[in-house]
């Protein structure tokens, strides 16, 4: 049906895959917002619920992606196109490139803070003793102050550019394969260093206790949207990976083992931030900014803290490099797939325009009142909350259905064992992709809809 000498980029090898599927999933998702969303939500429980979805959610859903786009060879538009030719499933494609860059846009903006932190540690702005206020000051200066944070947008998405312009595997593979096993070094450096933090027991205790009546709606449905968000899943990232996967790859082992990688980040990072938290007693639910403000003041306590501090905002910049790639990607794909774009062309065309729409996110963070105030919540949170957490899940329901129901079971799994492999989980994939899955996302959204609208 589709033909197996389709040009288009291949990656070179399974750990290249890997590498830059968990660049994709590996990001500020982990590093930024799974603390400071965990933070918000109930520590332990969200934390508990969170792992719960990757695991009966998470991973069955991107080896559902993944096989769509090896299947189709196609970005997600196309993909739908060639698996399930005249339908309305193109469309859903669509919603996937427009998530991909609402994402994008806000995404880059946090990215280019990191950017910001690079050149603070550098000019030594936090030696020398400093505290959680004059920090959270010094974030406010910089994010405030609207010709900064439209440049650092601006320059994190011109690196973006210029990696996706290279193409597939001499752009995101070499990338991936330098950046990735560096990122996690230093983590675990990191992660060493902060439980041994005084007062460390008091933030795992509350990253790691379970308490029971802590769980609301919200913080499922935050649980759930962190999920996806964190793995990349629900709006075709994996399936344009995916569909530069080789046919001889293990498409489940590959998965899982992205899925561990994510996880495993994302824990770390909340072991090295939570301890983090607590001894410097700054209040753990002040959102976005979280980590930008504490954590120069752990810094600046330890020894050699301004090197250990320019370690990790190097290693946040490079984590959130390799997951915009992937969205940009995303967008750039389908317009050289479905409409022909060079992709010289559709790379500056798609990041200019994802420019000017991160624009109102950047100046979201107080520089402009009315942005900042956006639907009560601020511009940059309003797409968060669209793009990461509803459109995200209401993408992964669809992908359960479609696999499951349009294009089916068998087939998808005939693509899975054509590397060879017997994928023995097969019956208990199948229970969860038809059923399990697609429910259990659509009661946490009925839910989440039925509250907003009429409820508590
Ligand atoms: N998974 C990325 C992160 O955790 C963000 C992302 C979401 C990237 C969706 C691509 C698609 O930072």
């Amino acid at each position: 049906m589709i033909p197996e000498n389709i040009k288009r980029g291949n990656f070179g090898s399974r750990f290249g895959f890997v590498l830059a599927a968990a660049g994709s999933a590996i990001g500020l998702g982990n590093i930024w917002r799974f603390p400071y969303v965990a933070a918000e939500n109930g520590g332990g429980a969200f934390v508990l619920l969170y792992l719960v979805f990757i695991l009966g959610i998470g991973v069955p859903v991107i080896i559902a992606e993944l096989s769509v786009g090896r299947a189709s060879q196609k970005n997600p538009v196309g993909a739908f196109r060639a698996l399930a030719p005249g339908s309305w499933w193109p469309a859903i494609g669509g919603i996937g490139v427009l998530t991909g860059f609402g994402i994008l846009s806000f995404y880059s903006v946090v990215a280019g803070w990191t950017l910001g932190y690079i050149v603070k540690t550098l000019k030594g702005d936090f030696l020398g003793g400093i505290t959680g206020e004059e920090s959270g000051a010094a974030f406010d200066a910089m994010s405030q102050t609207a010709w900064v944070t439209i440049l650092l947008t601006a320059i994190f998405m011109l690196l973006t550019i210029l990696v996706v312009r290279g193409g597939v595997s001499k752009g995101i593979e070499r990338a991936a394969k330098i950046l990735m096993p560096v990122l996690f070094v230093l983590l675990v450096f990191l992660a060493v260093r902060a439980v041994t933090l005084p007062g460390a027991g008091e933030g795992l205790r509350h990253l790691f206790s379970f308490e029971y009546e802590k769980i609301t709606i919200q913080v499922v449905v935050k649980a759930l949207g962190q999920a996806f968000f964190s793995l990349s899943l629900g709006m075709g990232a994996m399936i344009t990976y995916g569909s530069y996967l080789q046919r001889k790859e293990n498409l489940t082992v590959a998965g899982a083992t992205v899925a561990g990688f994510d996880t495993l980040i994302a824990l770390l990072a909340g072991v090295i931030i939570f301890p983090a938290l607590a001894a410097a007693g700054v209040d753990p639910e002040s959102g976005p900014p979280l980590v930008f403000v504490v954590l120069p003041t752990i810094f600046d306590s330890l020894p050699m803290g301004n090197l250990f501090g320019l370690a990790f905002y190097v290693l946040l910049a490079i984590a959130a490099l390799t997951s915009t790639v992937s969205l940009l990607e995303v967008v750039v794909s389908y317009f050289i797939d479905e409409r022909g774009w060079r992709r010289e062309v559709a790379t500056w065309t798609f990041g200019g325009l994802c420019l000017l729409l991160a624009i109102p996110s950047a100046l979201s963070q107080g520089a402009v009142p009315w942005l900042s105030e956006f639907m009560g919540m601020g511009f940059q949170t309003l797409l968060e909350t669209i793009f990461a957490d509803y459109s995200l899940s209401v993408g992964g329901v669809l992908i359960c259905v479609f696999v499951g129901w349009r294009w089916g079971i068998d087939p998808a799994l005939e693509e899975i064992r054509r590397s060879g492999d017997r994928f023995a989980l097969a019956p208990l994939w199948r229970i969860l992709i038809m059923v399990v899955c697609p429910l259990a996302i659509a009661i946490v959204l009925g839910f989440t809809l039925w509250s907003q609208f009429w409820g508590a």
